[in-house]
């Protein structure tokens, strides 16, 4: 595996992939690999030629009041992790060499990024969005591969490359769960046993509704108060920021929900902010570890 640093260098070694007619995946990550994020690049690496992981804790996404200076860093271990798996390169920029001085030019999408999350954190994704982008210019990738966990940023980034015509297509994978439901996420190491033992309810939340629905169920305003329900039984660990359920294109709430909308949650356990959602109807695709899990991490 090379580990590159440089956008020159990474973008000249794709470009040669790319004329030798590989097909080309990329995995962007902030780094602090969990199961969730290997599980992406397993399906990268079987579904493409070569497979580039960028690991870049990007600033910009951040709140002025969020997790930046405690965020995970373990470039080391995610390093030893990737190379084992077979990964062809690591993407593993400097801020600087994102970020260069008097940087002013940033992607700014309108509409889906004021909802949900994008209500409580106004410049997360404009900062979320121009990463990528630079990523989708440097690694000219034909996939990339993102969590279902994050489905507000996947419908994002999909609008992005629709609206800006960037060619490359992006896959979205199940949510990999730990054995009681809780979504892997990097934050989740911040829990302390305590909000740990409590956070498996926003998986039952998230069950409430679907049961309710796919038990004939179709008021909204019932499916969210069995969500507040399940939450509540967080034993007042659990503070919900948001319940909703939306329709999976637009992000607005439906007047009579369908089995495509999805239920969505974010609440804080202590200072650690969580976020999770799963469709009304379909086939439950998530990915639950066993207990002693198949972690390489
Ligand atoms: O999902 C993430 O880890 C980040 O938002 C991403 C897509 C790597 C951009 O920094």
């Amino acid at each position: 595996m090379e580990t590159i640093k440089k956008k020159t260098r990474a973008r000249d070694t794709v470009a040669r992939w790319n004329s030798c007619g590989f097909d080309v995946g990329l995995v962007p990550t902030m780094g602090a690999l969990h199961q969730g994020h290997l599980s992406l690049v397993e399906a990268s690496l079987s579904e493409c030629d070569k497979t580039v992981v960028s690991i870049f804790l990007n600033p910009t996404q951040f709140g002025r009041d969020e997790d930046l200076d405690q965020y995970p860093r373990q470039t080391e271990t995610d390093l030893r992790i990737l190379k084992q798996m077979g990964v062809d390169m690591a993407f593993t920029p400097a801020k600087e060499e994102m970020y260069q001085e008097n940087f002013c030019t940033w992607v700014v999408q309108e509409y889906l990024t004021e909802k949900l999350c994008g209500a409580f954190r106004p410049d997360h994704f404009r900062g979320v969005c121009t990463v990528v982008a630079k990523l989708f210019n440097t690694i000219q990738a034909k996939c990339a591969f993102f969590g279902r966990k994050d489905f507000q940023q996947a419908a994002v980034i999909k609008r992005m490359i629709r609206d800006l015509d960037i060619p490359i297509t992006v896959r979205v994978m199940p949510t990999v769960r730990e054995k009681d439901g809780l979504a892997l996420s990097s934050r989740n190491r911040y829990l302390s046993q305590k909000e740990r033992n409590s956070t498996a309810c926003l998986h039952k939340a998230l069950i409430a509704a679907r049961e309710g629905f796919q038990s004939g169920v179709k008021d909204i305003d019932i499916l969210l108060g069995l969500m507040r329900e399940r939450l509540n039984k967080g034993g007042g660990i659990i503070k919900p920021q948001y319940t909703e359920i939306v329709a999976p294109d637009t992000l607005n709430r439906p007047e009579t929900p369908s089995s495509s909308d999805i239920a969505a949650i974010a609440a804080f356990a202590g200072d650690t902010r969580l976020i999770d959602n799963m469709p009304l109807g379909g086939k439950n695709r998530d990915i639950y570890l066993n207990q002693a899990g198949n972690e390489r991490v």
